[in-house]
C-alpha cells in the first residue's frame, strides 16, 4: 500500500511537470538555461530513486542512467513498457508516457556529463581479478564468449547507438541483470545477444566480473565510443538508429 501511494505521487510529479514543460517548450531556441531547468525539474520524479541527475551511487541497487547512449536508455524505457524487463515501479511510471516523451527523457539523461565515483579496491582475490580481466578484455574463445569490450567499447564506457557503459554500476545490480538474462526475466530486443553472453558465464564469473566492473571508474567527459565500423561479434537487436 505504502509503495503504491508513493508511486502515485511520483507519477503526478512527472505528469504535472510534463504539462508545464509543454507550455514553455519551443519558447526559446537552443539549449538555454531555461529549457534545461525545465527538463531537470520534470525529471525530479526519477531522481528520487536514480540519484541526483540520474547519477546513482555504486552502493545499493539503483543503476546510474546519466551518460548512457540515448538509444540504450530509450530501448530500456520501451523494454519496461513492453514487459521485456520487469520492475513494478518503472513499468507503472512509464505506462502512459508517449514514445516522443520517452525519447526526450532518454536524450536528457544521455547528455548529462557527470563525474563518476573514484576507483576503489575490488576485494577480489588475485585469481578472481584475472578471471574478470580476461572476460572483459579477451573473452574465452573455447566457449564462444566474446570480450565485453568488443561490444561495450574499449573503455567500457558504452558504444553508440545503444550499448551501455558498465563501469561503477552497483555490483548487486550487475549480478541481478546477468541472472535475469540467464532465467529469461530480462530480455532485450531480438536477437538478444546479451542473453547468450550471460548464459555462457559461470556463476563464479558473474560474481567476479560484476565486482570488478563496479570498482573501476571513468574520467569525467569520457563519451561512449562511436558506433562500431565492423560487425559486432554477435548480432544484437535494437542497435539500428
Ligand atoms: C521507485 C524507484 C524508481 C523511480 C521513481 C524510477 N526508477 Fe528507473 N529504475 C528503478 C530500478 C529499481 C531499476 C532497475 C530495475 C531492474 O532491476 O531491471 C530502474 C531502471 C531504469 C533504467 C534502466 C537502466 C539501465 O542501465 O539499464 C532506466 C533507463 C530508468 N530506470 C529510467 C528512469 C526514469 C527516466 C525515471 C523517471 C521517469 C525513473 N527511472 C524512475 C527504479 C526507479
Ligand atoms: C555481442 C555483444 C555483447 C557482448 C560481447 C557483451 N555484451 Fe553486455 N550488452 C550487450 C547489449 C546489446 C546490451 C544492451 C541490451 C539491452 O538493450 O537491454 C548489453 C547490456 C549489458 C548489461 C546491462 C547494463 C545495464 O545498465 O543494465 C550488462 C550488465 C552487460 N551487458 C554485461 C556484459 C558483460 C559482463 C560482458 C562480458 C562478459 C558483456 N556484457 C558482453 C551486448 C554485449
Amino acid at each position: 500500500m505504502r509503495h503504491a501511494s508513493f508511486l502515485t505521487i511520483v507519477v503526478a510529479l512527472l505528469g504535472a511537470a510534463a504539462v508545464c514543460a509543454h507550455g514553455t517548450r519551443g519558447a526559446r531556441a537552443g539549449p538555454t538555461a531555461g529549457v534545461e531547468d525545465t527538463m531537470a525539474q520534470r525529471m525530479q520524479a526519477c531522481v528520487i530513486c536514480h540519484g541526483e541527475e540520474g547519477r546513482a551511487t555504486r552502493e545499493g541497487y539503483f543503476p546510474r542512467i546519466a551518460g548512457k547512449p540515448a538509444g540504450y536508455l530509450y530501448n530500456q524505457l520501451q523494454n519496461f513498457k513492453a514487459g521485456r524487463r520487469r520492475n513494478e515501479a518503472m513499468s507503472h511510471l512509464l505506462q502512459h508516457l508517449s514514445d516522443d516523451y520517452l525519447r526526450d527523457i532518454a536524450r536528457h539523461f544521455a547528455e548529462l556529463d557527470l563525474a563518476y565515483p573514484a576507483v576503489r579496491a575490488t576485494g577480489l582475490t588475485h585469481e578472481q581479478q584475472r578471471m574478470a580481466e580476461k572476460l572483459v578484455f579477451e573473452g574465452v574463445r573455447e566457449r564462444d564468449l566474446p570480450a565485453c569490450v568488443a561490444c561495450h567499447g574499449r573503455q567500457m564506457a558504452g558504444m553508440q547507438p545503444a550499448m551501455p557503459g558498465l563501469l561503477t554500476l552497483p555490483s548487486d545490480y550487475l549480478i541481478a541483470q546477468l541472472g535475469s538474462w540467464r532465467t529469461g526475466q530480462r530480455k532485450a530486443m531480438a536477437p538478444d545477444c546479451m542473453a547468450e553472453v550471460a548464459k555462457r558465464l559461470t556463476p563464479e564469473e558473474v560474481s567476479a566480473v560484476a565486482r570488478w566492473l563496479s570498482a573501476q571508474t571513468i574520467d569525467a567527459g569520457t563519451q561512449p565510443a562511436p558506433a562500431a565500423g565492423q560487425p559486432l561479434p554477435m548480432r544484437c537487436g535494437g542497435m539500428e538508429r
